[in-house]
């Protein structure tokens, strides 16, 4: 086997491993989360649950990655060896695989929204227009297919290049642009006229619209967008250096993470409150991105067309991009396990995976057309994944992680990690076993709880 490569540099390391936190999760998913749950006062709980429960899990997936240096099952099987624990490890393969499935049909979508926005297709439409577009879109049997695999190949070209030369390149290359894209559309949004109603909206919180609902997706939402509990930022630890101080790299990805949502509040709700709408119970998930924002952003822009064009075209190539570095790593999770534990050239394992995530892709995107009187439990094959990975996989493998290290690893073990072996200092340490130890499978278990509806 070839030799297992690592990040080239801790900035690169860093990038990649925000690249898979910064996605759909925070452009599409957050706003929508924020509108619906009282603006502010919801992102106040949801900063507290990435303090709270978001470090504590990403910094134990990231001294389980460094400590073995291997995919996200093996490492589990190094840590515990003959023990059930590897299957905390398979259970995040089987989560990457389905998110990847499902995951990659949204992001064909906005590959095809930022060509309809490059071709000026948003221009001169009613508001019923912008719902046909997108229905016309979803339900057919080719451009949604096409749009996908086009993804799946662009991942699948990246992932082959390997860890320093495919990842952290692009990475490197893809994240500055999407900072640079989400800065300049914060500032178009924020000179709308009544922009400062968004900001009014996003800044001053209206405690008495948080119930415990709104605490419990305050936390799904973090843990899907920090990129939680399937094991793909301990997978991308797995190519960190020895030097990397991990604390830092985790308080850094949570901040960028963070930052970005925040900021896509700040695209989006001024825009919204722009025009006066407000978002209803039906602008969640990929309506509000494909339905009410093309509008929105026409309506905004009525009086300069030109900067609406702009606008729209980097609003849908921001969003593509962030899918991208999302997709990038959930590929390698499963990439890494395929080729590590059964012994399958790098390559090779990439193509599998590929093939078949395309092959049950195509049918998670029929199911918006052809496939949709197909369905499990009453779910089409795209809401069955995304409800069995987001709210049951994503949260039991977070809690499983966090009872891991606080409860299985050895002290010392992860103190050495997060410590680099004594040489940088550790304060926090109690802090965290006890967020580890406690808090965090009892929130979790709280999550699990309200979800299978006996709360
Ligand atoms: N964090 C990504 C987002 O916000 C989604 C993701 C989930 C990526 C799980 C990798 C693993 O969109």
């Amino acid at each position: 086997m070839a030799e297992r490569e690592n990040f080239g540099s801790k900035l690169g390391a860093t990038l990649a491993a925000a690249g898979s936190a910064v996605g759909l999760g925070n452009i599409w998913r957050f706003p929508v989360e924020t509108g619906q749950n009282g603006g502010a006062a919801y992102i106040i709980i949801y900063i507290a649950c990435i303090i709270l429960l978001g470090i504590p899990i990403m910094s134990s997936e990231f001294l389980i990655g460094r400590a073995t240096h291997c995919n996200t099952a093996g490492a589990y099987n190094k840590l515990a060896p003959g023990t059930q624990w590897k299957w905390v490890g398979r259970l995040g393969v089987l989560s990457g695989f389905l998110i990847y499935c499902y995951y990659s049909v949204v992001a064909g979508w906005t590959l095809a929204y930022s060509l309809l926005a490059i071709c000026n297709q948003f221009a001169d439409k009613g508001p019923d227009d912008y719902v046909r577009v997108f229905q016309d879109f979803a339900s057919n049997p080719f451009l949604p297919v096409v749009c996908m695999a086009a993804f799946f190949i662009t991942t699948h070209l990246v992932v082959v290049r390997g860890v320093k030369q495919g990842i952290e390149k692009f990475s490197k290359l893809m994240m500055p642009a999407l900072f640079i894209i989400t800065v300049i559309l914060v500032f178009c949004s924020l000179n709308l006229p009544g922009a400062g109603k968004g900001v009014e909206f996003l800044l001053k919180p209206d405690f008495s619209k948080i119930t415990t609902s709104t605490v419990l997706n305050a936390m799904g939402q973090a843990f899907f967008s920090l990129s939680l509990g399937l094991g793909c930022l301990c997978t991308y630890a797995s190519y960190f250096n020895r030097d990397t101080n991990l604390m830092k790299t985790t308080v850094s990805v949570c901040t960028i993470d963070t930052l970005v949502a925040l900021m896509a509040g700040f695209i989006i709700f001024p825009a919204v409150f722009n025009v006066g709408m407000k978002l209803g119970p039906d602008d969640v998930g990929p309506s509000l991105i494909f339905i009410t924002l093309p509008n929105v952003f026409h309506q905004a822009f009525a009086g300069a067309p030109a900067l609406g064009y702009i606008f729209s075209v980097m609003f849908y190539i921001l969003l593509m991009l962030a899918a991208l570095t999302s997709t990038i790593s959930i590929h390698e999770v499963v990439n890494a396990y395929v080729s590590e534990e059964f012994h399958i050239r790098r390559s090779r394992s990439a193509l599998i995976v590929t093939l078949v995530c395309m092959f049950i892709g195509v049918c998670c995107a029929l199911s918006f057309g052809v496939l949709s009187d197909f369905t499990i439990f009453g779910m089409t094959l795209f809401d069955l994944f995304d409800y069995i990975a987001s709210n049951i996989l994503l949260p039991i493998g977070g809690m499983l992680i966090g009872v891991f290290t606080g409860w299985r690893l050895d002290r010392k073990l992860c103190y050495d990690q997060l410590t680099n072996g004594g040489t940088i200092r550790a304060p926090y340490f109690p802090l965290l076993r006890f967020c580890l130890r406690y808090v965090i499978p009892l929130a979790i278990g709280a999550i699990l709880f309200n979800q299978f509806g006996f709360a």
